[in-house]
């Protein structure tokens, strides 16, 4: 091997592919000394199952029947959300109410904390999500409460 080598095309991508591999290391090693700049949320199952009832914000009960808010205004167009924390984990809930098109791309639910595949989004609204990833804590904590 000549002294220049490394330099040549192939030396150079292992020296670079081993410069990476260092700064990476280094990073993550650095990371762990940092405390995480955004505490994990926690949900509010008070607030979630205001959102739920909700006519304004989570308009589940257009589709689904809760055993909360007014029973007689209640949707039948999906499963009832009575024992729903005793069928799914919470990352199952989560994901269900954050994009249900993630599990069954012809949902009628709308993906909650999604913003894409929409038409026609008036321009305050666009590029939000229906719900926050607080909102949807809450609406997940309170989910795992319907137990049967
Ligand atoms: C437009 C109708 C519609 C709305 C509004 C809707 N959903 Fe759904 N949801 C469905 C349908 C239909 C399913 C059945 C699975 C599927 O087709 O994706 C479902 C499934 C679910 C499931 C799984 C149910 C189970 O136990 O199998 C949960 C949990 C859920 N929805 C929660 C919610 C919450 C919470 C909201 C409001 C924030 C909401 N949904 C709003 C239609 C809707």
């Amino acid at each position: 091997m000549q002294r220049d080598d490394w330099l040549k095309p192939k030396g150079r991508a292992s020296f670079y592919a081993l410069a990476a591999a260092l700064l990476l290391a280094l990073g993550t090693a650095a990371a762990q000394d940092k405390p995480d700049p955004v505490p994990a949320l926690t949900g509010d199952i008070g607030r979630g199952q205001a959102i739920v009832v909700s006519r304004q914000v989570g308009l589940c009960l257009l589709c689904h029947a809760a055993p909360a808010g007014d029973s007689r205004f209640q949707g039948n167009l999906a499963p009832d959300l009575a024992g729903t924390g005793s069928r799914w984990s919470v990352p199952q809930l989560r994901q269900r109410v954050a994009n249900a098109r993630s599990l069954n791309p012809d949902s009628i639910m709308p993906a909650y904390a999604s913003t894409e595949g929409l038409n026609r989004v008036g321009s305050a609204w666009a590029g939000l999500p229906l719900l926050n990833s607080q909102q949807i804590e809450d609406v997940v904590a309170y989910l795992q409460t319907l137990q049967n």
